[in-house]
């Protein structure tokens, strides 16, 4: 089932996602829907608080459904290194329209669980890793426009504003 997605400003897009302990059939609806929501966007990975969900779970797929193997779906995701650096146009699907150049590094590994609990390892470079990252900063309450300072964030909070003062976010 496809579920809504959350826009910038938001109160459930702010807050830190609690970890996942019950691996149930909630989960396991929430993840199915969360996969379905992601490429039906189309998107190239989606967190669980932007579809008002407050756990540590993503989903993503950098080839956007070319390569069903790229199919990741973390639960309780940690990233415990990270190396190199890159600065790429980024966007979000909670910010629709809007996109960015924003800082990351270039390499990160992941610990976590798969969608059974069974531990997982997955490293990641490139856009996978920007991917990666910019899902853990969801389950953290951040966007990629926290990641901006001065008037490139300025910029893009004051369009929001006047697009919700018109009603058209
Ligand atoms: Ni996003």
């Amino acid at each position: 089932m496809l579920r809504p997605i959350l826009r910038y400003g938001a109160d459930a897009l702010q807050i830190t996602a609690r970890p996942v302990d019950d691996f149930g059939t909630d989960l396991q609806t929430l993840i199915d829907d969360m996969i379905e929501t992601m490429y039906a966007a189309p998107g190239v990975g989606l967190a669980a608080p932007q579809v008002g969900v407050a756990l540590r779970v993503f989903v993503a797929d950098p080839s956007s459904g070319r390569s069903a193997s790229d199919l990741v779906v973390l639960v309780n995701p940690e990233i415990v290194e990270q190396e190199g650096a890159q600065r790429e146009e980024e966007g979000c699907l909670s910010l629709p329209g809007f996109t960015a150049r924003i800082a990351r590094p270039a390499q990160v590994v992941l610990t976590g669980v798969d969608r059974e609990g069974t531990p997982v390892h997955l490293e990641g470079e490139g856009l996978q890793a920007r991917v990666f990252q910019h899902e853990l900063d969801h389950l953290d309450g951040s966007l990629f426009v926290d990641r901006l300072q001065g008037i490139r964030r300025d910029v893009i909070v004051r369009r929001v504003r006047k697009l919700q003062r018109a009603g058209k976010w």
